[in-house]
């Protein structure tokens, strides 16, 4: 893997990580998403005649369906390919699929275990690669994130996101979509399950340029003190199931429930990518609650994702 979280290539515009975009381009696509939402099927069919492959190595509802239906919205096709179906790396090099699915599509979104499956891939690929989800990052999700925080909270910089829990795929996105919108990010993360420091760089050095403020800490009660925003994810991600009860031990505490949430500004809303693991890192009575943004947050997956396609397809850029 790379030691830097740069642009992967000259060649092609990908979107491996947020770090490929830059604030500006940040607003544009959060200015198209929202035009997009407003008017969800574009009579010029933005799209038409172009195709996206989707190559899949675990499994997905909100990311499969909500790029599925993008391409249809946007006049264009979609094809899904399971985690039985192509075997990246084990029945064909990643180079070869990357080669030969560029010849058929015009990009690709890839669901990895490893994120330098996503990387090598992009390498290798004459069309945009977007990141489905890695072990290390979800840009897709940290784009509807900033939407989903620009509608409900507007964009003041003072405008604080506490993330409490795993130092996970999720949390990396969202430091630097916070980072890129300019926002504040309070992390709590127990000992061990830090976000990795090649995240914490990047997002340090985008908030250089932004004025972010993005702090890291282990204290889930002082992150949520006064915050507008609270997000959290699950425990145990895909891949990590063997280590379920070693996580389940180690994040006592930092479970949002109510008594943590009553610590958040009064109209403080909570955000959880989804799939929750309900009872565990989130209660009912939270998720399901009043301030609850989940369900419009897995909604803006769909318009953040048709400005990306647009920008990176169409002629949006
Ligand atoms: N949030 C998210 O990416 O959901 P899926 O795993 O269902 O795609
Ligand atoms: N951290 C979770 C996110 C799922 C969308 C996982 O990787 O399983």
């Amino acid at each position: 893997m790379s030691a830097t979280l740069a642009p992967i290539g000259a060649r092609v515009r990908h979107f491996v990580s947020l770090a490929d975009l830059s604030p500006d381009e940040l607003e544009r696509l959060l200015a198209d998403a929202m035009t997009l939402k407003r008017l969800p099927i574009p009579a010029d069919a933005p799209l038409g005649a172009k195709s996206l492959a989707m190559i899949f190595e675990k499994p997905s509802l909100r990311t499969r369906v909500s790029f599925e239906m993008a391409m249809v919205q946007l006049g264009g096709h979609a094809i899904y390919l399971s985690p039985a179906e192509v075997g990246l790396g084990r029945r064909e090099s990643v180079a070869d699929v990357a080669r030969v699915v560029s010849r058929y599509v015009d990009a690709v979104v890839l669901r990895t275990f490893a994120h330098e499956t996503t990387e090598e891939f992009a390498r290798s690929s004459s069309v945009p690669v977007i990141n489905g989800l890695s072990d290390l990052s979800h840009p897709c999700q940290g784009l509807a994130d900033i939407l989903t925080i620009r509608e409900k909270k507007g964009q003041a910089p003072d405008v604080t996101v506490a993330y409490i829990g795993d130092g996970n795929n999720v949390c990396h996105s969202v430091m630097l979509a916070v980072a890129l919108a300019g926002q504040t990010l309070r992390v709590a993360t127990p000992e061990g399950f830090e976000p990795q420091k090649r995240f914490r760089d990047t997002a340090a050095n985008i908030a250089r340029r932004t004025g972010a403020t993005i702090d890291l800490g282990d204290d889930p009660r002082r992150a949520v003190t006064g915050a507008d925003v609270v997000y959290t994810d699950v425990w145990t991600s895909m891949g990590q199931e063997q280590e379920y009860e070693r996580r389940r031990r180690a994040f006592q505490g930092y479970r949002l429930d109510g008594a943590l949430l009553a610590l958040a500004a009064r109209d403080a809303i909570v955000m959880h990518d989804l799939p929750a693991h309900r009872g565990e890192e989130i209660t009912d009575d939270v998720i399901d609650g009043p301030q609850s943004a989940v369900f419009d947050q897995a909604e803006n997956r769909l318009h953040a994702q048709k400005a990306l396609l647009r920008w990176l397809l169409g002629d949006a850029r």
